[in-house]
């Protein structure tokens, strides 16, 4: 591929979708980018067309409009609906996984049957589509036990169970009141595993990968994990719970047998599958697969690569992928999220957001939830609003990059979680 050669767009309008702008922009490859539907902070640096992104063909119509020659889709809500398959029909590169690679993410219970089938190590889980068979299986179960809607439930459709009377109530919640509606149609009831949670971001052509370095995200809107769960508050990596030795389990018992698992099963999957793992007493187990790059982790993993990351993206979905070639940054990124006043039940929008003026070499602040109002003002227009990213050698000096630089950034009612790593830090001896 040549310079200058790849007119991009990318479908999202979060803070990963921001730091997939960035990547384009300071990627040599790039002669034009563009964003659908974006957001206020990517209109300062892109032309931002407005899309509905599960309309498949309005993604294929702009793509043709705009003669982008690579498409990367950030969310996993067009992944889910065919997005990839329509683009690749027209004969255009997409970063992304087609449907039937995309249901890792859109079907728990797809999921459960796959590693189950391909004895990948996770929960043990059975599906349930009538509340009268769930609850006689409970019955017998032990507790805290997990119930999860089998469809995309915007990170809200599991309920960890801790007596018989709390899962009996999930479970009707779900498949007789209909709360997550068609997405919880089928659930699955599963084993509760205990252990440390982080995550793994594999960019995938089919047979060949690149790990990215494993990272840990704070779902919990509240420091020490505390209140509702979010899309998520924060996150850095490299993640240092994930040892060499960790790693190379997950490779050999999750990772490998996962990519053969989907060529056996004739999914040609090129995107990224990201890993949730537990770290358990017996190993590392899967908790959930998603089809995309997690956000905030995204913003924190692309500025680790060394390697140009529209070339990787570019490579998979070309199936020219060469890991060989892949080198990483040394340090470490956090990113902690700013949030909007109410946010995670009702965020509150309108709020004029002040930035500072010039930003510290290694810090970033990517936008999610944010418009450009005609006066020039950027102002809050979703519940998690800004991403703060800065570097640091360690850890500890990664975390007083980003908490300096939020010192200078204001809105009303803003709120942020000021122990993003703090686990880690405290392992460290911080
Ligand atoms: N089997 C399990 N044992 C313990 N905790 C779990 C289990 N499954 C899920 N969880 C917890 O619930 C969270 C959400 O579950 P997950 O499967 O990742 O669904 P989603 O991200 O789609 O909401 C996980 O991050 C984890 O903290
Ligand atoms: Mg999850």
């Amino acid at each position: 591929m040549t310079e200058k050669s790849l007119r991009v767009l990318i479908i999202g309008s979060g803070g990963r979708e921001h730091a997939l702008l960035k990547a384009c922009k300071a990627s040599p490859l790039v002669a034009a980018v563009a964003v659908a539907p974006g957001n206020g902070g990517m209109e300062q640096e892109a032309i931002c067309y407005p899309l509905n992104v599960t309309d498949v063909h309005a993604i294929v119509a702009l793509a043709k409009r705009l003669d982008a020659n690579f498409v990367i889709v950030g969310p996993e809500a067009p992944l889910s609906v065919g997005a990839v398959d329509a683009l690749v029909a027209e004969g255009i590169p997409v970063y992304g996984p087609n449907k039937a690679g995309a249901l890792l993410e859109a079907s728990k219970t797809f999921t459960k049957d796959f590693l189950m089938r391909h004895a990948i190590p996770t929960a043990w889980g059975k599906k349930f589509t009538s509340s009268e068979e769930a609850v006689e299986f409970l019955a017998a179960q032990k507790f805290p036990i997990v119930i999860k809607a089998s469809g995309l439930a915007a990170g809200k459709g599991v309920i960890i169970a801790e007596d018989y009377d709390a899962a009996c109530s999930a479970v009707y919640d779900m498949l007789d009141e209909k709360c997550f509606g068609n997405a919880g149609a089928e659930i699955l009831i599963e084993e509760f595993m205990e252990g440390e949670e982080a995550s793994i971001m594999l960019m995938v052509s089919e047979d060949k990968y690149v790990m990215l370095p494993a990272s840990q995200d704070h779902k919990r809107v509240g420091d020490g994990d505390t209140g509702p769960n979010t899309g998520g508050m924060g996150a850095y990596a490299p993640a240092p719970v994930v040892t060499p030795e960790i790693e190379k389990a997950v490779v050999e018992t999750i990772v490998e047998p996962t990519l053969k698992g989907l060529l056996a099963d004739g999914i040609r999957y090129r995107g990224t599958l990201y890993v949730g793992i537990m770290i358990t007493a017996e190993g590392p187990k899967v908790v959930e697969f998603n089809a995309r790059f997690g956000d905030p982790e995204c913003q924190v993993l692309l500025p680790l690569l060394k390697t140009d990351p529209v070339q990787l993206m570019y490579d998979c979905a070309t199936g020219t992928l060469d890991p060989s070639k892949v080198e990483f940054r040394d340090g470490f990124n956090i990113i902690v999220v700013l949030a909007a006043q109410g946010y995670p039940s009702t965020p509150r929008k309108g709020d004029i957001i002040s930035f500072p003026s010039k930003l510290p070499a290694g810090t970033a602040i990517l936008h999610s939830g944010t418009e450009r109002e005609d006066s020039g003002d950027i102002v809050t227009a979703g519940g998690r609003v800004l991403g703060v990213v800065a570097h640091g050698a360690t850890l500890a000096t990664a975390a007083q990059n980003a908490y300096a630089l939020i010192e200078k950034i204001r809105f009303e009612g803003m709120h942020f979680r000021r122990d993003i790593g703090a686990r880690q830090l405290k392992r460290d001896g911080v």
